[in-house]
């Protein structure tokens, strides 16, 4: 992959494990959520198939060539196997699908994008009936109002595409434009206007959920309250499948521009210092990343929601503390360019290259790690420690820095249980990224470094990490902290049965 690639790898999202078979932590729990007592063992085919036909939705079984190719998604580490995949298109066909799982006693995963990092979308096991929800792509904008009601099959790119063309609105969310929105809005979604609208979950203002006895709930600031207020963070596959959401949207019609700045590899140490002092102070209405890598990459990029002609002022506590850029790029623009340069495609494309319902970069074999870093930055010996580390690595691995925080950032100023989202002093978080495409043999070191590297670097950083990156290693107190014995009581009131699950969810306990 080249570094545009990696780049938008490195800003997707999670939707929804892996059954660490043989791992005696997780087996007997494991166990005891596939298969309750209860329940019968897992139906056959035809009999998944009969309970499924009647909702006349289409579906893929294994032996198929469409069972075979709808198998495929982001990181193709893992090749769960499906007990079937159902494509529906009506709330009534989605409704069917986790009737037949409730009463067959088998897994059940929705799927948007495909994404996922642990191949939660799967299922994260062998078994389920997925959901495919790339049907749902209905939208309705409502000007008068602000907000845009949409199917939760939509992927970021077409969305993007769409309110821009509605009324140079947008959500605020993640630039790899085939991410799809249910499992991104439902973890978080940090994008490149995030800091002055929040994260996309903090968009939603309504969601409609097919909750575990097969009734459809709305979930807004009157009706459900509690459950909205999981689905913002913890909503993948723990309590319902969301057929359509109510996003809240921001006016994006103001010029922007597109900033770039290279550095070179002997000043990694000082660029991380430098994002994380102006982090801290920059104004809200620039988003930014830092990439980093061991053969030398150190770019700092992002967008600033105004002329150009400010950027110098809105950069200088940055630039104030790292060399000249031995490369730079300002692009004074509007945001849709801004959308189509942070996808990978060129400024001048036709924005319509974003309409696309697929994948959009090659997909991978790799493994993903995360880390939060609160203000002030990685304490101590931290940068150092970092540095060390990554650059002792495989070429195949990067390293991105996406600033949350800082005290003028929107995500910031929600307070930690306002929802399931907890990571409100983030400054930033780190996506730590390895893959080793076609080679396989590569994946004990690959891991065994970033697994070293987020040990290293653990002590002087904290100890949450994004729910978006998902990864099995992380213990739920992670991505939750203070919000997950709240997070369990719901889940006890939503789906006492534990109809969704994944090896991540949220538990019944
Ligand atoms: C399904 O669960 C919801 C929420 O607990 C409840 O309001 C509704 O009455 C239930 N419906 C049926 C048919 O059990
Ligand atoms: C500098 O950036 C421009 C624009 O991205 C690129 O075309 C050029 O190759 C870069 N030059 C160097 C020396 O990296």
């Amino acid at each position: 992959m080249n570094m545009r690639v990696k780049r938008m790898t490195g800003i997707l999202i999670g939707f929804l494990t892996i059954l660490l078979l043989g791992d005696p932590r997780f087996q007997s729990s494991l166990a005891d959520k596939i298969l309750p007592a209860s329940r019968s063992l897992a139906a056959g085919a035809s009999t998944i198939a009969g309970c499924l036909a009647p909702a006349k939705a289409r579906t893929a079984f294994p032996g198929s060539s469409e069972y075979q190719s709808a198998r495929t998604v982001f990181n193709l580490r893992y090749k769960y196997a499906p007990a079937a995949f159902v494509f529906p298109t009506t709330v009534a066909q989605v409704q069917n699908a986790v009737g037949c799982a409730e009463q067959l006693g088998i897994g059940i995963s929705p799927r948007g994008g495909g994404h996922s990092y642990e191949d939660y979308s799967l299922g994260g096991r062998d078994g389920v009936i997925v959901v495919d929800m790339t049907g749902f792509t209905d939208i309705s904008y409502n000007k008068a109002a602000g907000t845009v009601r949409v199917g939760s099959g939509f992927r970021l790119g077409p969305l993007k595409l769409a309110l821009w063309n509605l009324g140079k609105v947008t959500v605020p969310c993640g630039v790899c434009p085939s991410v799809g929105v249910g499992g991104h809005a439902l973890g978080g979604g940090w994008g490149f206007v995030s800091r002055k609208f929040g994260i996309l979950s903090d968009s939603i203002v309504e969601a409609q959920v097919v909750i575990a006895n097969g009734t459809t709930v709305r979930a807004n600031a009157i009706e459900n309250v509690n459950l909205l207020w999981s689905l913002k963070g913890a909503g993948a596959n723990s309590y319902g499948i969301v057929s359509q959401f109510t996003f809240k949207v921001h006016d994006v019609s103001a010029t922007m521009t597109h900033f770039s700045y290279t550095f070179l590899k002997s000043q990694q140490a000082q660029t991380v210092k430098a994002f994380q002092i102006w982090g801290q102070v920059a104004v809200a209405e620039v988003t930014t990343s830092l990439y980093l890598d061991p053969s030398g990459g150190n770019n700092f990029y992002g967008i600033y929601m105004g002329p150009s002609a400010n950027l110098n002022a809105v950069l200088k506590a940055f630039m104030d503390n790292v060399p000249a850029p031995s490369n730079q790029t300002v692009i004074e623009t509007d945001y849709i360019t801004t959308v189509l340069i942070d996808g990978g495609f060129s400024q001048n494309a036709d924005p319509s290259v974003l309409n696309l319902h697929s994948f959009t970069y090659p997909t991978a074999t790799f493994k993903a790690k995360s880390i939060i870093v609160k203000a002030p930055g990685f304490s101590g010996d931290g940068i150092k420690t970092f540095v060390n580390s990554l650059q002792a690595g495989p070429a195949t691995s990067y390293f991105i820095f996406d600033l949350f925080g800082g005290s003028a950032s929107v995500i910031n100023q929600i307070a930690p249980g306002d929802s399931a989202w907890v990571h409100r002093d983030a400054l930033f978080s780190i996506q730590m990224f390895t893959y080793w495409q076609n080679n396989p043999s590569q994946s004990s070191s690959d891991i065994t470094f970033i697994d070293n590297l987020w040990s290293a670097v653990r002590p002087y950083a904290s100890s949450e990490a994004y729910q978006n990156y998902i990864d099995q290693d992380m213990p739920l107190s992670a991505y939750y902290g203070s919000n997950l014995n709240r997070l369990i009581s719901e889940k006890k009131i939503w789906d006492s049965n534990n109809v969704f699950n994944f090896p991540q969810s949220i538990p019944v306990r």
